[in-house]
């Protein structure tokens, strides 16, 4: 599936509340690359916050700095890079990430996602009056999406470790170098 391209770095994708930074800090731990969120990028890159993005300028401003972000990731080699969770809702950003990485998606279902991001409200599409239907409703709409990655982990009932060495295993295979990163 990933013959032909050449994999510099690991791109973790999937919805808000599947692991991706947690996952992704601890990949890049084991395998000596270096870690890297869009939302933080975009956060330096503006100098505001994301909630302060979608308050001033909703979120189609939020998706032309995502969009912009991805651009200079094609710059990026050894890192671990975990997406926001509607990046790859553009289909040229996944387009973008694959020219450069392996693109593995976190899956969970909608009861697990709001289970872990009941208690950390800052997230702005969840500032809704019923965060577990906008969870349900958002992941339906994304699945297709989501499913373009090149690995689908499902995160249920598995521990953080598992999930890590699941990951790290397909990025070594897809780099044909089964065990070394
Ligand atoms: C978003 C997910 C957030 C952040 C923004 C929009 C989304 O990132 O990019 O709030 O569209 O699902 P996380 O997936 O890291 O929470």
């Amino acid at each position: 599936m990933t013959g032909g391209r050449v994999i510099h770095n690991l791109a973790l994708v999937g919805f808000m509340g599947t692991g991706k930074s947690s996952v992704g800090q601890l990949v890049a731990a084991q395998i000596h690359f270096r870690f890297s969120d869009t939302d933080e990028l975009i956060e330096a890159r503006t100098g505001k916050s994301i909630s302060g993005i979608f308050a001033e300028g909703g979120e189609s401003q939020f998706r032309e700095y995502e969009r912009a972000v991805v651009e200079d990731l094609t710059g990026f080699y050894r890192t671990v890079i975990a997406t926001g969770g509607g990046l790859v809702t553009q289909e040229e950003n996944l387009n973008s990430l694959k020219t450069h990485a392996l693109v593995v998606c976190l899956w969970a279902s909608p009861e697990t996602i709001w289970a872990r991001v009941r208690h950390q409200m800052h997230r702005p599409l969840l500032q809704t009056p019923d965060p577990p239907a906008r969870i349900r409703q958002l992941l339906a709409e994304r699945e297709p999406f989501y499913r373009r990655a090149d690995v689908l982990v499902n995160t249920e009932m598995r521990s953080v470790k598992d999930v890590v060495h699941h990951v790290i295993h397909q990025f070594r295979l897809a780099r044909g170098h089964p065990s070394h990163p």
